[in-house]
């Protein structure tokens, strides 16, 4: 029996008899517990009653890819050469890589409920409840990929701000950016991007996308963060429709990283500075070497972030501004 599909049985947020389940989806009670106990692991809340029945804690709304594709421009939707929604995957990341590395090419989008493995920056792992926030990453072809990598993260995060504005949800006023592509709600991070470069051989260079953005935390969830999180839930936003924020974020990125394609990362630079969480602020950058601190200034018309240090001024290409860093003033 599958994950998926107890997954979608429960998902209504109603009572359902252990022995209506175990008919239902074709198994014994053995692997119906074993399924269920897995589940609980993932994060997911279950109460069961005396009488042998379980349900949910709150109503789920699952991925649903031809929801997703149906919603997409028809640009987007026609360049997909490959789409996956997996309720279980080590990291949409590493799928999304093993699927270039086999030959493959061309834009895939790969979503997930759950990760075993979520992958963050900088060897930090990325931990989200199942079935409850977005898990998603995107092969994309592009021509000099290295060169291209600075605005294309940059720009992924302020497409995350444009596609979650576009949904009119309660709280997206408050969305920034922090340097080089984390988004925040207020004072705390609500979605962080891994960008990986995949080059190949014979076919172009690929960079896989990954964005993991919190829907809805768990209560006890924050203090598994090595930061303050937060969720679009908590700001008044109670029912949140996961496969229309799918498609406002991937609508919006598409659009965003043509426009990258063909102009180039200045004319984003002024979006950027709007938003950008800590400008004029005193900040730590980790990456390469020594961290540096400095004041942020701005950002190059190539996305390189522009600190005031105590040498003098500097054009930082790699790293990030300190995971658990507040302003300092
Ligand atoms: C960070 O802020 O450190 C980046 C987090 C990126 C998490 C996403 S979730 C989907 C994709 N798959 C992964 O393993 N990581 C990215």
């Amino acid at each position: 029996m599958d994950l998926k599909k107890l997954l979608e049985r429960l998902s209504d947020g109603c009572w359902h008899s252990l022995s209506e389940l175990v008919w239902e989806l074709g198994t014994d009670i053995g692997s119906l517990s074993d399924l269920l106990r897995e589940l609980q692991s993932y994060g997911l809340e279950l109460t069961a009653d005396a009488e042998g029945s379980v349900s949910l804690s709150s109503r789920l709304s699952l991925l649903a890819d031809e929801e997703i594709l149906a919603g997409l421009t028809p640009v987007l939707r026609s360049s997909l050469v490959h789409i996956e929604l997996a309720p279980v995957v080590d990291s949409t990341n590493t799928r999304a890589m093993e699927w270039l590395r086999v030959g493959n090419s061309g834009r895939a989008l790969f979503l997930a409920e759950w990760q075993h493995s979520g992958r963050g920056r900088r060897g930090r792992s990325w931990v989200s409840p199942i079935a409850q926030n977005l898990i998603m990453s995107l092969a994309w072809p592009v021509d000099e990929a290295g060169r291209m990598l600075q605005g294309i993260s940059l720009v992924v995060a302020l497409s995350l701000v444009e596609g979650l504005r576009s949904m009119k949800l309660h709280g997206t006023d408050l969305l920034r950016v922090k340097w080089p592509n984390d988004v925040w709600l207020g004072e705390a991070k609500l979605a962080g991007i891994l960008l990986e470069l995949y080059k190949s051989q014979s076919a172009r260079d690929h960079v896989v996308i990954g964005i993991g953005l919190n829907v809805q935390l768990p209560s006890g969830a924050l203090a598994d963060f090595d930061q303050a999180a937060i969720d679009l839930c908590s700001q008044g936003n109670p029912q949140i429709d996961r496969n229309q924020l799918v498609i406002a974020v991937l609508n919006s990125l598409e659009l965003n990283l043509e426009k990258l394609r063909v102009e180039g990362f200045g004319c984003f630079r002024e979006q950027w500075l709007e938003l950008d969480a800590f400008r004029n602020r005193q900040v730590k950058v980790v990456g390469h070497g020594q961290p540096i601190v400095g004041v942020v200034s701005g950002i190059s018309d190539s996305g390189a972030l522009i600190l005031q240090t105590l040498e003098g001024e500097q054009v930082i290409g790699g790293g990030e501004i300190a995971p658990s860093v507040r302003p300092l003033s």
